[in-house]
């Protein structure tokens, strides 16, 4: 399945911040292994860019992007190590410029109406809510995705397994992203079976949300 395929089925998209390759690896399998089979490794850490080329070439299964990218050179680094989509925080033109030179979907972070008008003017179809539950939440987003009729949002930043629902019901959003699914504390317990189970609590409120089938 492509991303767009992946994200009508699964309509999440679960952070994974390591400054470790294993870490992130057995991050992703655990992700994968709920059901979360697309994952934004964030460059937060000084090893992000080794635990994105880790995730892109050891766990087949999971679609890796690259997350709070926040420059074109950052998203250079990013693709030539495997990333298969960007995610950034703002709207920059030269991340756009370079995701779409490689031809693969790129996120950026909207917060206000003229980014988005910008963003539809660049000719992007989706961008990311951020952060959502500050930029006004669900009544924010639906008031957006009323006049941008065309654009697709993906909430991040505040979603949780309380209010994923919510913003899943706006038919305009895409997917729901966060870092909830991936607690540090669980991590640093190596407890990733508690990963997997909140993926698969996050794929069956999502498919209850969406009226997607189970299977
Ligand atoms: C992001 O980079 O998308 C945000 O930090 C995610 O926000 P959250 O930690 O509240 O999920």
């Amino acid at each position: 399945m492509n991303i767009t395929e992946l994200l009508s089925d699964s309509p999440v998209v679960p952070l994974v911040q390591a400054d470790d390759p294993a870490i992130a690896v057995e991050t992703s399998r655990a992700l994968a292994a709920g059901g979360l089979k697309v994952a934004e490794v964030v460059f937060r850490t000084d090893r992000a860019l080794e635990c994105l080329q880790a995730v892109a070439n050891e766990v087949p299964e999971t679609i890796a992007g690259a997350g709070t990218v926040l420059s074109a050179s950052q998203a250079t680094a990013a693709l030539e190590n495997g990333a298969r989509f960007i995610v950034s925080p703002g709207l920059d033109d030269g991340v756009v410029a370079v995701a779409r030179e490689h031809g693969v979907p790129v996120y950026p972070g909207i917060m206000t109406p003229s980014e988005v008008q910008h963003a539809f003017n660049l000719g992007l179809d989706t961008v990311k809510f951020f952060p959502a539950s500050i930029a006004g939440g669900v009544p924010a987003l639906k008031a957006l995705a009323s006049v941008f009729r065309t654009m697709k949002f993906m909430p991040t930043g505040g979603v949780s397994a309380g209010n994923l629902a919510d913003f899943l019901a706006v038919p305009a959003v895409l997917a729901c992203g966060g870092s909830w699914l991936t607690p540090a504390d669980a991590i640093a317990a190596g407890d990733y079976n508690k990963i997997t189970a909140l993926a698969a609590q996050a794929i069956d409120i999502a498919r209850k949300a969406r009226g997607i089938n189970n299977g």
